[in-house]
């Protein structure tokens, strides 16, 4: 099987997440693989009512396997506690699975994934979506809108209500790490609130 094609062949028939994520650590559905320390497929259950869609994972996340571990999972976690969503009770998995990075001296630096590279991941978020059939997605910035509406959205336009989309609500907001990003400046406290306030939107599903 060569590289640089999309997951499908890698995606199994099963739906139960245990066999999905130990075929996800297989994949060569594009070439993000070679750098990354490993897969990081998702937290939390089948059973999730709310699933939320991160961009892909961080330093952190790649190196500890978990999604949404790092500074940006801390601004998840506090704004879901704040929307009234337990975090152990919603399934978290991100767009693209492996970290994208460019290595620069011992640091590594965040790289946005393309769309070549959504593309190739989506058979797994579909697969994901499959298995949990939730009552509401939460696509976390505009990567995560893009992968889970299929098709590009502003941020600015589409937050702030319910999507109806044709399987299940959609609720699109902020990534926690735009809102990371302004902590300490003007503008801080009212893009954290608008992200309580998008993901109150989907708390009556948890
Ligand atoms: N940002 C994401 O989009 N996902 C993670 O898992 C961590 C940071």
């Amino acid at each position: 099987m060569t590289e640089h094609e999309d997951a499908a062949a890698w995606v199994p028939s099963s739906r139960e997440l245990a066999d999905l994520e130990s075929a996800a650590q297989e994949c060569r559905g594009c070439e993000l693989w070679r750098p990354a320390t490993q897969v990081v497929f998702s937290s939390g259950d089948r059973s999730a009512c709310v699933l939320l869609v991160g961009e892909q994972p961080g330093d952190q996340e790649d190196r500890q396997g978990e999604p949404f571990v790092g500074p940006a999972g801390r601004v998840l976690d506090e704004a879901l506690a704040d929307a009234g969503i337990d975090r152990s009770a919603a399934y978290l998995t991100n767009a693209v699975k492996h970290f994208r990075f460019e290595q620069r001296g011992k640091r590594r630096i965040h790289q946005k994934p393309d769309v070549r590279h959504l593309t190739a991941c989506r058979p797994w978020l579909e697969a994901e979506m499959e298995a949990v059939s939730p009552d509401v997605v939460v696509a976390l910035g505009a990567t995560a809108a893009r992968a889970v509406l299929a098709r590009t959205v502003r941020i600015g336009e589409v937050r702030g209500r319910l999507l109806d989309e044709p399987d299940r609500p959609v609720v699109v907001t902020t990534h926690p790490s735009a809102v990371l990003r302004l902590r300490g400046r003007e503008g801080y406290a009212e893009s954290y609130a608008e992200l309580v306030a998008d993901l109150r939107l989907a708390a009556p599903y948890a």
